[in-house]
């Protein structure tokens, strides 16, 4: 039996560390070969050789008797992203292999950041704190118990980011607020004159340099407060989260013309409410997963109409949602059974917001019918799961000014429907199907990103021809590094440049409106249960002395030279 409210809001530290320690699904196919090394080593058994992160999943697999501190992180052999990489080209050759000419003159170069992951001060000023203060400091959640506490010290350092973003030639960044440092308890009965002087003088500073601010309003870190009501599975969450959108669209919307509602629901609603490997780490597969990305959904409604009728007409800006989604194709070509797996699989993660959002107003019709189905053979008493839109509110449908789209990987998709999550009250059994890694796809860093810049290209086709015709915004997109910090990071050079290269060629060949690309991160951050063991940054982040120097990755220069030719070359004709 199943039961279609959510079970509880928040698990205990032993919970959580099961949570973590319980086997997961997958493991990608570098991590076996280690795992054979310490099989030998240390007589454990190996885990099946398959792989993914499923959309976004996070979840690692963890190494049998080193689990109490790798307890979500393996160790990963470091492997080269491409051979065709030479480390003593020319600045002029890298520049000639990206061709800029295709970027239109107001391409936005832009890098993303978000609150928890840079900013620390988690105390400083009046800030509440948010579900992931909470999540690191109950421990056993996150690699070796890191926090964001301190992080990049971006509250305090500001400055030194300002530098970086000036050194790269950024003509935009992507931020996000924490909620909490701006609203303590999550409501506008209490707002922080500190919180709002910070961000009002990273938006100034930002315009006064000729950057075009990107505020994302949520990116993953709830008030704690209104987890204790609870969070994004309690309806109400909904027009809380629109106040708190009301108030920034009326405190910083006179200079900020680009907004973001949330980033990736999916991420939140997956991983922090089906899986628990993130704050708030709730594990109620099935249920809790549908109803906060529902809430998301709403909240995200009901901000983009009150914009939309109350800030538009004055300020003209854009507003819209970061979806992430992976470029997914069947395992095997010509099965049928895996075709029709590779469709559900992208409508149970980039379908099920963009759906409702772009298309239809409504989840896809293979999440209806699958969700109605399985719970009713799954005995859940009050029928479907997945929520219905209410007739008297705002309806998603046509709520978003632009695509928004964070990708970073790709998958290959077999069937799951005769396998073993048949009888499994989950969102993959749901799903019916499972995204595997190909073995010809490189992974360098962390475990779930093989690297596949063509998917990027594939992806913003399907988008084009799937759901809108409106401009994207690639708001997120990186290459991770693990391992000994490689300041001549070659292998992420060669992959910003085979992207660039798939970017440019969905704008020219394929006539997709590409209006900007944000690279993910502008710094080594708090790479969430992973800690900063994990670095996407353009700029080194030195965590083991107290100023946090930033120091320029050989990749930031070669972004910094790719701007720059591009600006350069298609500069508008001044009469
Ligand atoms: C995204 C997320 C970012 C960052 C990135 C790299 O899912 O929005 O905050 O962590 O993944 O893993």
């Amino acid at each position: 039996m199943c039961n279609p409210e959510p079970r509880s809001s928040t698990l205990s530290v032993g919970q959580r560390r099961n949570a973590c320690r319980s086997p997961a699904r997958s493991v990608r196919r570098g991590a076996h070969r280690l795992y054979s090394v310490l099989s030998l080593r240390l007589h454990v058994p190996l885990p099946p050789v398959t792989s993914s992160r499923a959309g976004s999943e996070l979840q690692s697999t963890p190494i049998p008797s080193l689990q109490s501190n790798h307890c979500c992180c393996p160790i990963l052999p470091v492997k080269r992203y491409s051979r065709r990489y030479d480390r003593n080209r020319s600045r002029r050759y890298v520049q000639a292999l990206v061709d800029v000419t295709v970027f239109p003159h107001d391409f936005a170069w832009g890098a993303a950041t978000a609150a928890y992951q840079i900013e620390g001060g988690w105390n400083m000023d009046g800030r509440g704190p948010s579900v992931w203060d909470t999540f690191c400091h109950a421990k056993g959640g996150v690699f070796e118990d890191h926090t964001g506490d301190v992080a990049c010290n971006s509250y305090q350092l500001w400055e030194e980011d300002l530098k970086c973003i000036q050194q790269l030639g950024l003509t935009h960044y992507r931020l996000s607020i924490s909620w909490s440092r701006l609203l303590p308890d999550g409501t506008t009965n209490h707002v922080n004159p500190k919180g709002v002087a910070y961000y009002n003088k990273v938006i100034d500073d930002l315009i006064a340099c000729g950057v075009t601010p990107m505020i994302t309003l949520y990116h993953m870190d709830l008030p704690q407060a209104l987890q204790d009501l609870g969070g994004w599975s309690s309806t109400e969450i909904a027009d809380i989260f629109e106040s708190y959108a009301r108030f920034c669209f009326k405190t910083f919307g006179d200079r900020v013309k680009l907004w973001i509602t949330l980033n990736e629901p999916y991420v939140c609603a997956k991983l922090g409410h089906e899986d628990g490997t993130f704050a708030p780490g709730i594990k109620d597969p099935g249920i809790s997963v549908y109803l906060a990305g529902h809430n998301m959904l709403r909240a995200h409604a009901k901000a983009w109409h009150t914009y939309n009728t109350h800030f538009r007409p004055l300020q003209a800006g854009q507003v819209s949602l970061a979806l992430n989604s992976d470029w997914a194709e069947p395992l095997h070509p010509g099965c049928p059974k895996d075709a029709a797996a590779t469709e559900r699989y992208k409508d149970f993660s980039l379908g099920w917001f963009a759906c409702p959002v772009f298309c239809t107003g409504d989840y896809p019709e293979s999440m209806r019918a699958r969700i109605q189905s399985r719970s009713l053979d799954l005995g859940c008493k009050q029928g479907s799961r997945l929520p219905r839109f209410s007739k008297d509110e705002p309806s998603p449908l046509g709520t978003a000014d632009f695509f928004a789209l964070n990708y970073y990987t790709s998958r290959k998709v077999k069937d799951l429907n005769d396998g073993s999550k048949k009888s499994e009250l989950s969102f993959v059994g749901d799903q019916g199907a499972e995204g595997v890694v190909d073995p010809s796809w490189p992974i360098c860093g962390v475990h779930w990103l093989a690297v596949v810049p063509d998917g990027l290209r594939k992806l913003l086709k399907y988008i084009k021809e799937t759901y809108t015709s409106l401009p994207i915004y690639i708001t997120e997109n990186g290459f991770s590094q693990m391992g000994p910090v490689q300041i001549e990071d070659a292998d992420r050079c060669q992959f910003y440049q085979d992207t660039l290269q798939e970017v440019g060629k969905a704008i020219s060949q394929d006539r997709v409106n590409v209006k900007g690309y944000f690279a993910w991160s502008l710094l080594d951050n708090f790479e969430w249960n992973h800690g900063y063991s994990v670095r996407f940054g353009l700029f080194h982040v030195d965590f083991s002395t107290p100023e946090l120097k930033r120091i320029i990755y050989r990749s930031g220069r070669e972004y910094a030279a790719v701007i720059r030719k591009q600006r350069s070359q298609t500069k508008p004709r001044s009469i």
